[in-house]
């Protein structure tokens, strides 16, 4: 069969993300401007300065990723883009700018799902090392700063279908990896720096009752109809860390790593190690620890409920050493294998959105002119 070169297209969060991917299997340019810099001071994403900040960058980076795969407009098969979930705003930018593409080259348009492409990037990955064969019934944990789901994957045809076994009940994981940092001042995003931190720390040094992270549905059926339900919650644990600051009178240590902080143009992990005390890297690292332990041991439950065959973890949290090493040494005694993404194609990028369009394209699953964007777009 002939080569298929998808041109995908990502902007449903605070990145702006271009690439060309080659029949599902070959990442070929994958560009991202990431905006960082522009939310850094704010803690978190401004959806509106995200939505600013993705018209400034979508033309330049959509060249960007013709230029790196050397090919030109025309020379591509066909436009994906992420339709949702997502900011309306932010998702809108990349929609609008790819319909408009589809329709002055007459080329098909392809809408993704953002999770089902954080999914594919770890199935474009393996094909990229020469595993075509995933073996079914797989699961998959998408864990990112906006998600935190379970989803059974079928294959029907070419197409993949999902069904939701799983799901945060407040925070997502990256969210709580976020707030802590913001609250600890650690810097934005949480989750890399956390990261970085927690190697130096104990992870056993502040005990999380597991009452704080409330486990409201560990296998059980809400619906009759449906399979059981495992359901993740991660807000707790924000507030017992802040309840450890309170009580360990942490206040003035952190306002003054703030405000040093604040002096530096771009803080690297061994900077922001440097500011902090060996308390501080302590709760970090027990906090990580007990995020990483019902992230996987409920993960796992799901696994032996379902008889899944091979988990696949994706998504910004699945960059997380801790996570990957705990996944894969638990995943491994239960005889499932876990396949992860590189860190690159974990966290959001546009090749994952070109690789998930693939198996579209093969099914004549197009887009209309018509289709919008849907920032509660669920996948199914
Ligand atoms: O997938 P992603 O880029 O965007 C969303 O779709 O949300 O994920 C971003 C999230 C952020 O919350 C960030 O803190 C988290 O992923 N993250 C990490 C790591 N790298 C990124 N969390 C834990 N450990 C990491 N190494
Ligand atoms: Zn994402």
């Amino acid at each position: 069969m002939a080569d298929v070169y998808i041109l995908g297209i990502e902007s449903s969060c605070d990145e702006t993300a271009a690439a060309i991917v080659r029949s599902g299997a070959q990442v070929i340019s994958s560009a991202v401007a990431s905006q960082i810099a522009t939310h850094q001071p704010y803690g978190g994403v401004v959806p509106e300065l995200a939505s600013r900040e993705h018209l400034r960058a979508i033309v330049p980076v959509v060249r960007r990723a013709l230029q790196d795969a050397n090919r030109t407009y025309e020379s591509v098969d066909a436009i994906a883009v992420t339709k949702g979930p997502g900011l309306a705003g932010s998702l809108l930018v990349g929609v609008s700018f790819a319909k408009a593409l589809a329709f002055a080259l007459e080329k098909p348009l392809i809408a993704v799902n953002h999770l089902e492409g954080h999914i594919h990037a770890v199935l474009l990955e393996e094909r990229q090392k020469g595993n075509f064969d995933v073996q079914f019934p797989l699961m998959t944990l998408v864990v990112s700063g906006g998600h935190t789901h379970l989803y059974l994957a079928t294959q029907q045809g070419e197409s993949w279908r999902y069904r939701n076994v799983g799901h945060t009940r407040d925070d997502a994981a990256g969210e709580a990896f976020d707030k802590v940092a913001k609250l600890l001042a650690l810097g934005y995003p949480g989750g890399p720096v956390i990261d970085a931190l927690a190697k130096e720390g104990n992870p056993y040094a502040v005990k999380f009752p597991p009452s704080q992270i409330k486990h409201p549905n560990r296998g059980e059926k809400s619906d009759p109809n449906e399979g059981p339900q495992f359901d993740f919650s991660y807000s707790g644990i924000k507030t017992a860390v802040l309840r450890y600051v309170e009580q360990n009178g942490m206040r003035e240590r952190i306002e003054q790593r703030r405000k040093a902080l604040e002096q530096m143009q771009k803080p690297k992990a061994a900077d922001v190690r440097a500011l902090c005390d060996q308390q501080t890297v302590d709760l970090v690292a027990s906090f990580q620890r007990a995020v990483v332990d019902d992230l996987v041991t409920k993960t796992l439950a799901a696994v032996a409920e379902y008889q899944i065959a091979t988990l696949f973890v994706s998504g910004g949290v699945a960059a997380n050493s801790e996570l990957r090493q705990t996944f894969e040494k638990r995943a491994a005694e239960v005889g499932v294998p876990a396949f992860f993404p590189s860190r690159p194609l974990s966290t959001d990028n546009a090749a994952m959105i070109a690789a998930a369009a693939y198996p579209k394209w093969l099914a004549g699953e197009f887009a209309g002119q018509e289709f919008s964007a849907e920032a509660a777009l669920p996948l199914r």
